[in-house]
């Protein structure tokens, strides 16, 4: 599909907010509308060559389920449908949201957990985030000094989010217009 799919596992709902707002920006010609993951099929993601994931992180650094208190369930309830899946060809940019001051030492890490997962099923990882102006003291979710995707805390550092957002999306535009228009010509 010529379009870049957005999926998003929240709980409280601040994930689905900054997904909607990513494909604000990106703008509606570029983004399908925003997908809570727990409502998404294999087939839903496997539609696209360009995805867009987003997280929550929960419990103890994991990702947001009905485990860890996401009633209506969300990605650790849709992961078996990933076994076998190959994502080989297909670009992804990830987001996390996440609360340095109460979880500083795991912050974001269900990003890490989305990131893991996808590059092993094949995909090409876009979107890393520089690490500064950030206070955690660890996350899985940084690797060589930068995030594996774009990290928010709308907990504590919420009066930046919107100036993250901007610089993020205008960052990454270009790469998932390229990886588009490589997709589009492969077939
Ligand atoms: C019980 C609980 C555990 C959490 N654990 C973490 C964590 O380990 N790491 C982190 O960065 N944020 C953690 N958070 C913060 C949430 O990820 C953050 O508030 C996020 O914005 C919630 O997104 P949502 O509204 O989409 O569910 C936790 C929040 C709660 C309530």
């Amino acid at each position: 599909m010529n379009k870049v799919g957005l999926f998003f596992g929240t709980d409280s709902g601040t994930t689905r907010l900054i997904g909607k707002k990513i494909a604000k920006l990106l703008g509606a010609d570029l983004v399908d509308k925003p997908l809570n993951i727990n409502r998404a099929t294999i087939d839903d993601l496997l539609q696209y060559d360009v995805l867009i994931l987003g997280t929550a992180t929960y419990g103890a650094g994991e990702l947001p389920g009905v485990a860890n208190n996401a009633k209506d369930g969300s990605w650790i309830e849709f992961l078996p449908q990933l076994a076998g899946a190959d994502f080989t060809g297909k670009t992804v940019a990830l987001y996390g949201l996440g609360d340095q001051e109460k979880y500083g030492d795991r912050f974001v890490n269900g990003m890490a957990k989305l990131y893991r997962i996808f590059k092993d099923l094949g995909a090409t990882i876009v979107g890393e985030w520089s690490a500064e102006g950030y206070t955690f003291t660890g996350s899985d979710a940084v690797l060589d000094g930068k995030f594996v995707g774009l990290a928010i805390d709308n907990n504590s550092q919420g009066m930046l989010t919107d100036a993250r957002l901007s610089e993020w999306t205008a960052a990454v535009k270009p790469q998932l217009e390229a990886a588009l228009t490589a997709s589009s010509q492969v077939g």
